[in-house]
């Protein structure tokens, strides 16, 4: 099938290359972020393929109907870029990548935890300039502490698994209640008791109306003295501004270490080094000693892009055939029935 894959980066081709020699696709690499102005280079490409920058409003999906695709594959696990209510109502399916690799995610929130505790970004510069001077740098023992985890789906499992490792108590804060996470030792508690008894709280939740600004003002407020907070999910799930007035004023909030941005789309993924940088919240935080700041960066392992491009074109064999796998089709609340049967109605 032809297959327009937007927004492709350099890191990512081989891995597409190589996940397509047995299935044969044919691969229309393209760099432009995809949205309603560029939709039109998909026209008559009956598969695209997005990343998590890309624009899948009801505008940029009806420019991609119109030119006759049927299939939006998302190479990400996230789908909050896509309006899926218009996809449905265009006849688009909608499939992404449910799990590539949860540890690849969870093993970042915990560099980002052990760069803020050990002060390695410090050290790292300090020895490079020859400066042995150990003061600023202490830390604490990872052992003992108590770790909050904010959504304990895959991801947060995964980091339950390996904090359990390092010795920490556990805590779990989720709408569902995940039984693996219990087994693991995760004792689920209401937010507020969470971010009262955390000395790291970790983020892996969705983006979603309910979490936008989940760790707000007033949240902040409610963590324990001397805290850090890691954000790995989505941007939007914390208010960057509220986290830099509490760490300007002292806390409770101690560190913060982020992987993704609310205005991510503007910054992330490109080279900036010669520009001027607008967004003078994300400046602010850059200057922090205590704030640790990745660019999007936590799914980048070899594993995760090898599973990402599998399942990716793997997704797109399957609508071919007729037979996408239910788990794969992202869809709307109450239309998940309707976009599978017409997936499998283009079968035959
Ligand atoms: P998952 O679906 O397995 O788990 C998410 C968990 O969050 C579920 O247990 C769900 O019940 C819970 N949840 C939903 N609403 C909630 C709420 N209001 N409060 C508390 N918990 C809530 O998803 P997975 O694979 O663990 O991924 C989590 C998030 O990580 C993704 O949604 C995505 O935004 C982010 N992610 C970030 C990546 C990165 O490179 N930085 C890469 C992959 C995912």
């Amino acid at each position: 099938m032809k297959v327009a894959l937007f927004s492709t980066h350099e890191f990512e081709r081989e891995f597409f290359m190589r996940a397509n020699i047995p299935l044969h696709h044919e691969l229309l690499f393209n760099s432009e972020t995809l949205h309603q102005g560029t939709a039109v280079m998909a026209k008559d490409i009956p598969a695209v393929c997005v990343f998590l920058t890309d624009e899948l409003d009801a505008a940029t999906l009806s420019v991609l109907a119109r030119g006759g695709t049927k299939l939006l594959a998302l190479r990400s696990a996230g789908y909050n870029n896509v309006d899926l209510e218009a996809a449905a109502r265009l006849g688009i399916t909608v499939v992404r990548v449910p799990a590539y690799a949860p540890a690849a995610i969870a093993e970042h929130a915990i560099a980002l935890m052990l760069t803020l505790n050990r002060h390695i970004h410090k050290a790292y510069n300090r020895v490079r300039e020859g400066n042995f001077d150990l003061n600023g740098l202490l830390g604490f023992n990872m052992s003992g502490k108590t770790i909050g985890i904010v959504g304990t789906g895959k991801i947060g499992t995964a980091l339950a698994r390996i904090m359990r490792g390092f010795d920490c108590e556990l805590l779990g804060y989720d709408v569902i209640r995940n039984p693996d996470c219990i087994d693991i030792g995760v004792r689920y508690v209401d937010l507020q008791m969470l971010l009262a008894k955390s000395d790291i709280v970790s983020l892996h939740c969705p983006l979603t109306s309910e979490t936008k600004h989940l760790i707000n003002e007033h949240r902040l407020g409610l963590m324990k003295p001397r805290s850090m907070l890691i954000n790995t999910a989505r941007g939007a799930i914390v208010d960057a501004h509220a986290v830099m007035e509490a760490l300007k004023n002292g806390g409770p909030l101690l560190y913060f270490g982020m992987d993704v941005y609310e205005e991510e789309d503007s910054l992330f993924f490109s080279d900036r080094s010669s520009t001027i940088i607008s967004d003078d919240v994300f400046e602010r935080l850059t200057t922090f000693p205590n704030v640790v700041i990745t660019g999007h960066q936590a799914f980048l392992t070899r594993e995760a892009l090898t599973a990402i491009a599998h399942v990716t074109l793997c997704n797109v064999s399957d609508f071919e055939a007729g037979h996408l796998k239910a788990e794969n089709i992202v869809a709307a609340k109450g239309i998940e029935a309707r976009q599978s049967t017409d997936a499998t109605a283009s079968e035959g």
